[in-house]
This record gives structure tokens, sequence and C-alpha cells, in this order.
């Protein structure tokens, strides 16, 4: 947990105000059932030519529909699951039975990516503006420095994984990769953007030529969604 939220939720009180909940999960926890596959936030076809329909589909309602399957499943036999913020639940896998922590590790995660990933996406590309311009330039150097360092990354993590840009409660951003489905969520940071480098996000098409799907995502990033993490993020509410 972040400094600012464990300072929200001090300054409110635990009992008097609930964390908030990720994106894909129920209000209340009953399991199964806790962890909602949300549609698409737009047409499957909205983010070509740079990102294919049929990888579009296959990627939300196969892939990510999997580990939402899967999330479920480890609910069922671990009812406290569905009733923790999911962000809450990655941030603190060592305190889960061993049994089921791999499996959470791995579907948690992949859940949190993937519902991240899709509000992010649909968008034109281009820049932001305003306070988040301003943090890529004095943090990442620029628009261009970061898209290159980032796909610098994202080619060179091994296997599967993820490459993220990270935001600190003080708006400061930073750079990660990750393997697999583990995310910046997992070290209590906060994430405000991320790519899928897995062979299902971009096979399809791009075939074994990662580096081409890297550099045609910005072009359908949504600045405005990310902006609003942004801002969700420096007040301590952003979740997944
Ligand atoms: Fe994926």
């Amino acid at each position: 947990m972040t400094t600012t939220r464990r300072a929200v939720l001090g300054a409110a009180g635990l009992a008097t105000m609930a964390a908030p909940r990720a994106l894909g999960q129920a209000a209340s926890g009953a399991a199964p059932g806790a962890f909602t596959l949300l549609p698409l936030p737009y047409a499957p076809e909205a983010n070509e030519p740079h990102i294919d329909a049929e990888t579009m589909l296959l990627h939300h309602d196969k892939h990510h529909a999997a580990y939402v399957a899967a999330l479920n499943g480890a609910a069922k036999d671990n009812p406290a699951l569905g009733n923790r913020p999911l962000h809450e639940t990655l941030a603190r896998l060592g305190e889960l039975p061993e049994a089921v922590r791999a499996t959470v590790r791995n579907n948690g995660g992949g859940h949190a990516n993937h519902a991240m990933f899709w509000q992010l996406m649909g968008g034109r590309g281009g820049q932001p503006s305003g306070a988040l311009l301003a943090a890529v330039i004095r943090d990442l150097g620029g628009m261009e420095a970061m898209r290159t360092a980032f796909n610098r990354m994202g080619l060179s993590q091994f296997g599967s994984g993820w490459v993220f840009v990270t935001v600190e409660p003080s708006g400061k951003l930073g750079l990660a990769a990750r393997a697999n489905q583990d995310t910046p969520l997992m070290d209590g940071s906060q994430v405000l953007l991320g790519n899928d480098v897995w062979e299902h996000a971009y096979y399809l098409k791009y075939r074994n030529r990662r580096a081409d799907y890297l550099a045609a995502w910005w072009n359908v990033v949504n600045w405005d969604a990310v902006a609003a993490r942004y801002d969700r993020a420096r007040a301590g509410t952003l979740t997944i």
C-alpha cells in the first residue's frame, strides 16, 4: 500500500471507508464470480489497422477470460480473495496460502494487467498534454525517449511478459518490465500504462516481429484515458 493510500485510509478510518475495488471485481465478494470479465470498451476493430480485430477478440474473449475463470476458481476455494481488492491481494501475495499463491500470481496478475490494458487502448495515439506531458518530459526525457526506452525493454523481455510505465503518488514516472503476468502492483507500485508482449498479443498480424508491434501500439493509445489514470494515481485512488 502506498503512503498516500495509507494516509487516506488512516484519515478516514478503515472501518468507514472501503478500499477502492479493482476494475473487473464485483462490489461484494462472494465467490465464485467475484471477478468479472468486463466487455471491451470499444469495438474489436477500433484499433485497426495497428491491432487487428481477430487478435483483440481472441485476446479478450479467450486469453483474458481464462485468467478470470482461473482466478474465480481460486476464489471459490479461498473466499477471502474475492473480498479484498485485487491490487491489495497482488501487493501481498506472500500472505496467501502456498497452495494458491502461484495461481493468484499468474491469473490475478493476468486479470489486472489485461483490465488495465483494454482501458488505455482504443485511442488515436499522439501525446498527452498538461501535467502528464510535463511528467513525461521531466522523468522520462520526453515522449520520444520514453517510447524508445519502453520499446527496447519490451523487445528485450525474454519470453512472455509486460512493459510498464509506473507512477508514484508524487506523480514521478518510471519504466519497468516484468515476466509472465507479473506487475509492479506486486511491489506495491502503481501502473500508469503497460503493453503486453506475450505472443498472443501480436502473433497473428506481426508474427515474430515484436519490435514492429511495439512501435505500432503507440498509435492506439488513448491518452485521455492514461491522463485520467495519472490523476487517480496522484489522488491515491488508482487500483489496477
Ligand atoms: Fe495478453
